[in-house]
Formats: C-alpha cells, structure tokens, sequence
C-alpha cells in the first residue's frame, strides 16, 4: 500500500466519515457494474455506514498522514442481512476506496488486515456479496465466483451481486 496510508481499527465515532467516503465512493465505482435506475434504488441504503460494523472491532479505516478517510472495509462471522454464523466462516463486509485512491492497494491492505484477524479468530474462509464492479478486485485477491445472487437492501431493492468466496 502506498507509503503515506495507515489503517486502524473504525469506532462509532468515524460514522459521519465512513458515511462520507461510502457516498464519494460508490455512485462513482458503481456505474461501471450497474445502469442508473438500479443504482437510483440501491445506493441510499448502501452508502449509509454501518453501526453494528463500526463498533465491531473487525472493521477498518484507512487515512492519510493528514487524517483523511480514503478507504475502509471490514468482516464479520455474522451474515449480512441474516445474522447467521456458521463455524470457521467470515463474511467481507462494506468495502470502498475514495475514487481518488483506487489502484494504489489500500483495499488489498485492508482485504489482508481481515484475513489476519479472521485467521487468528479460527476462520478459514470468507465469503462475499461482491458489486460486479468489484468481482475482479476480489479475483484479484484470490476469491472465485460462486453464483450470481440478489442481495436484498430492503423491502422493494435487491442489489444483483456476485457470490464469491476463497478459502483463508
Ligand atoms: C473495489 C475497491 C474497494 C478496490 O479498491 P482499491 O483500493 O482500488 O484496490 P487495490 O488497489 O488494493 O487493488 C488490489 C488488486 O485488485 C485489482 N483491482 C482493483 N480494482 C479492480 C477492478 N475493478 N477490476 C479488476 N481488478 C481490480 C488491482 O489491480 C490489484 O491487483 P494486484 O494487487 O494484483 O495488482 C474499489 O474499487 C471500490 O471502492 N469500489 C466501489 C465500491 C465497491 O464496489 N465495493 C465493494 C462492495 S462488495
């Protein structure tokens, strides 16, 4: 990762910056991945952060020297949407890097910090609902594709995703 990006545990106080950062980041990356009207539906309720992820202890924030946000990303044993925990199984979770940073391996930083918490948790695979735009970064790190799933974001949105997981 490039040398002037440092990661950190999140807490419930970094919300307003994760917030930000996820509304910076996904109307920009996404459109690569999905056409306008499913986007229109979905990211409001995607870009919101996440309080349950913020005070998880497995979620991270990258930043700059000057304390800018520019990445962030996390895993949980619980499923999205279900809450489901199944022994030896994490679940990637709310990944984004600001549009200005991509490519400089802040989310391989942050995908690598997970992998080490997770393992010295007792975890030995992780799954993930990756955005299309985002399956050949989780390639890229090792994942393979699974199946196409619609992930649902709440009562009339299901977000077309791509399962995909790799052992850890
Ligand atoms: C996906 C995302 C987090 C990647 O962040 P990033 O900081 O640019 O990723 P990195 O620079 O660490 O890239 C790591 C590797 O993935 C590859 N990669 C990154 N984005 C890629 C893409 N869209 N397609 C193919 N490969 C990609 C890089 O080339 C790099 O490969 P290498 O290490 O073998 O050279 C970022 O593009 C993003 O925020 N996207 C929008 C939000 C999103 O879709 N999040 C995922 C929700 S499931």
């Amino acid at each position: 990762m490039t040398a002037e990006v440092t990661l950190r545990v999140a807490t419930p106080a970094d919300g307003r910056a994760v917030g930000a950062l996820l509304r910076a980041s996904y109307p920009v990356l996404m459109r690569a991945g999905y056409d306008e009207a499913v986007l229109k539906g979905a990211l409001p309720l995607m870009t919101r952060a996440n309080p349950t992820l913020l005070s998880s202890g497995t979620y991270y924030v990258a930043e700059t020297g000057s304390g800018l946000m520019v990445g962030c990303g996390g895993w949980t044993r619980e499923r999205p949407g279900t809450g489901e925990v199944l022994p030896q199984l994490g679940h990637i979770r709310h990944f984004a890097t600001h549009p200005d940073w991509i490519g400089r391996g802040i989310g391989r930083a942050i995908h690598d910090r997970c992998e080490e918490a997770a393992r010295s948790a007792g975890v030995t695979r992780f799954e993930c609902y990756a955005s299309r735009n985002a399956a050949g970064f989780y390639a890229a790190l090792g994942f393979s594709a699974l199946r196409e799933i619609a992930v649902p974001m709440g009562p009339d949105v299901a977000f077309p995703s791509v399962l995909m997981a790799r052992t850890i």
